[in-house]
């Protein structure tokens, strides 16, 4: 099943509280949180005295993504959340495979990520058979709410091929304007999770558990 990992972001941040308890019940939920330093991305959102509340108040594995300038320096701050991955940026580190051994002391899972622009060919073999998860920006890391890029189909098709020709394992994610009518694309490209932001604490009729069945396909 398609895991869909609404993005907190764009929830109502005067009650989170209750936005967390309407997707609890959920199964192959995760909850996305974006932490932006205002320096690596041209916005700032939260650190760990946030996330260590939320963290208090779910049960949904927390799949943290880093947007700073140097995720090295957050890592031995994060080890109290449990958190399910910590993803970071491949544009930040110099060094991607020593960052992802340390991330894996305090998350279960580690990601990398990439801008739109960032090719491909930055995440060497090596790295992409030690991480467990590749984050595809399908939006320029900064905001919720933007259009979803189409060309971030054929790129999650590309890591796919990669992916079976290294026999590696990672999962693919995809986050920036993920909807209902991009969302089948992207499952049949080859993502296993979907980040929704605006899709799900936006929609309409605010029944999360529609827009999140519809995310995977189901009418
Ligand atoms: C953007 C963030 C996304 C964002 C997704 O930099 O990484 O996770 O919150 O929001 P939507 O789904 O509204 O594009
Ligand atoms: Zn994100």
């Amino acid at each position: 099943m398609t895991i869909i990992s609404p993005s907190l972001l764009a929830c109502d941040f005067l009650n989170i509280e209750a936005e967390l308890a309407r997707l609890e019940s959920e199964s192959d939920l995760w909850l996305h949180l974006d932490i932006m330093d205002g320096h690596f991305v041209p916005n700032l959102t939260f650190g760990h005295p946030i996330l260590q509340l939320i963290a208090s108040k779910t049960n949904l594995p927390l799949d943290a993504h880093f947007m700073v300038t140097n995720p090295d320096f957050y890592i031995e701050t994060m080890k109290d959340l449990n958190l399910h991955v910590f993803t970071f940026h491949v544009e930040a580190c110099s060094d991607a495979i020593a960052t992802a051994k340390s991330a894996k002391s305090v998350a279960k899972k580690v990601g990398v990520s990439l801008r739109p622009s960032t090719p491909l060919s930055s995440l060497s073999d090596d790295l992409l058979k030690q991480i467990d998860l590749v984050l595809i920006m399908s939006v320029e890391p900064g905001f919720g709410g933007q259009k979803f890029m189409p060309e971030s189909i054929s790129r999650i098709q590309e890591l796919k091929a990669k992916r079976t020709t290294l026999n590696a394992n990672f999962l693919i994610e995809v986050d920036g304007g993920v909807s209902s009518s991009n969302s089948e694309s992207l499952i049949n490209a080859g993502a296993d999770v979907l980040v929704a932001g605006s899709a799900i604490f936006k929609s309409d009729k605010h029944n999360y558990s529609e827009t999140i069945s519809k995310l995977r396909g189901n009418p």
